[in-house]
C-alpha cells in the first residue's frame, strides 16, 4: 500500500477520499501545524505529501524521504517548500492556482473599500457605542475608489483578475512586473506606478526579489494620500518600516491580509493603528474555494504518485 502523509489539518472528506483510492493515510489533525520532528520522522516511508503553508518543507526534511515522489501543497504560493531542491530529487510538485484567483481578487477589493472607506472604523464606532453625532456633511470622509489610479506590482493571475473588477470601478489600471504581460493596461516602471496610484495591490509571490520589497524607500515614493493593499506574502513587507510610513502620514493608509508573522502577536504595533485593515489570512476562504483547492490539491497528489499528469503541477 502507498503511503501519504497529510501534514495540516485537512477535511475528513477528502482524507476519506485518500483512503477509498487505496492509500495508506497519515494525517496531522490539529490547527497547530506538527513540528519538524514529527514531520521528518513521518516523511520517512511516505510516497506522497499533501502539506500546506504552515509546514516548511525544506532541504532537512526532504533529505529525510526515502520515497516521496510526490509534495503536494493546498495554496497556490510555495515559499514554503525549497522547489529547486525537491526537483533535484526528481520530487514533483502540485499547488493550487487558477482556482482561488477570483477569490483572492474579491477580497482585495473588499480591503481596498473598506480601507478607503472606513468601513471597519465606522463599525467599531458603533459597535463600541460612540456613534453620538448626527449625520453632518463632513463625518468621517473617506477616498472615492471610483475613478482613481490603481497600481498592481506583479501581474499574474490575480493581477489579471483585479484589471476586470477595476474597470467596473471606472478605475485607470497600470501594472509593474518583472516582464510586460499580454495586458490591455499600461505597463510602467515601478517608480512612475508608486509616485501615480491611488491604491498599490502587491501582487507578486515571495521570492529572495521581493522580500520586504515594500521597504522606507519604497512607501515614500507612494504618494501621501495612497493607499497600499497585500494579500500574497506578509513578507513582501517589511512591516516595521510601513508601521512608521502609517503613524507618520507617509502614505494614508493600508488593508493586510498577510503579516510577517502569522498568527500575528498582539503586540504587533500595526493592531495600534486606526488606518490599517487587517484581515487573518483569508484571500482564499470561502466554502467554494476551499473545496476547489482541496479536490486539485488531492488530484495532484494521486497523479504524482501514479506518475499521471497533474491539474497544475510546477
Ligand atoms: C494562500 O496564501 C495560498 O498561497 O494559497
Amino acid at each position: 500500500m502507498q503511503k501519504v502523509l497529510v501534514s495540516f489539518r485537512f477535511f475528513d472528506e477528502w482524507i476519506k477520499f485518500l483512503k477509498d483510492n487505496g492509500l495508506d493515510v497519515k494525517a496531522w489533525d490539529s490547527p497547530v501545524p506538527p513540528s519538524k520532528t514529527w514531520i521528518k520522522e513521518n516523511i520517512r516511508d511516505a510516497d506522497g505529501l499533501l502539506c500546506s503553508l504552515v509546514n516548511r518543507i525544506d532541504r532537512e526534511v526532504i533529505d529525510e524521504a526515502e520515497k516521496l515522489k510526490v509534495i503536494s501543497t493546498f495554496s497556490v504560493g510555495y515559499d514554503h517548500i525549497d522547489v529547486n531542491y525537491a526537483k533535484s530529487k526528481k520530487i514533483r510538485i502540485g499547488y493550487t492556482p487558477e482556482v482561488l484567483t477570483d477569490a483572492t481578487a474579491d477580497l482585495i477589493f473588499g480591503l481596498m473599500l473598506a480601507a478607503a472607506r472606513r468601513i471597519v472604523e465606522g463599525d467599531k464606532l458603533i459597535r463600541s457605542g460612540k456613534w453620538n453625532q448626527p449625520w453632518t456633511p463632513d463625518f468621517m470622509l473617506g477616498t472615492e475608489v471610483s475613478g482613481k489610479v490603481l497600481g498592481i506590482v506583479g501581474m499574474g493571475r490575480i493581477g489579471k483578475a483585479l484589471i476586470k473588477r477595476a474597470k467596473g470601478f471606472g478605475m485607470k489600471v497600470i501594472y509593474n512586473s518583472r516582464t510586460k504581460k499580454d495586458v490591455d493596461i499600461e505597463f510602467v516602471d515601478l517608480d512612475y506606478l508608486l509616485k501615480e496610484s491611488d491604491f498599490v495591490v502587491l501582487a507578486v509571490d515571495l521570492n529572495p526579489t521581493t522580500y520586504h520589497m515594500v521597504n522606507r524607500d519604497f512607501l515614500e515614493k507612494m504618494k501621501r494620500s495612497a493607499f497600499l493593499i497585500n494579500a500574497s506574502r506578509g513578507k513582501v513587507i517589511d512591516e516595521r518600516s510601513l508601521t512608521e510610513a502609517l503613524k507618520s502620514g507617509t502614505i494614508r493608509g493600508a488593508a493586510l491580509d498577510v503579516f510577517e508573522e502569522e498568527p500575528t502577536s498582539p503586540d504587533n504595533p500595526l493592531i495600534e493603528l486606526e488606518n490599517v485593515v487587517l484581515t487573518p489570512h483569508i484571500g482564499s476562504a470561502t466554502h467554494e474555494t476551499r473545496q476547489k483547492m482541496a479536490e486539485v490539491s488531492v488530484k495532484n497528489l494521486l497523479a504524482g504518485i501514479k506518475g499521471e499528469q497533474m491539474i497544475y503541477e510546477l
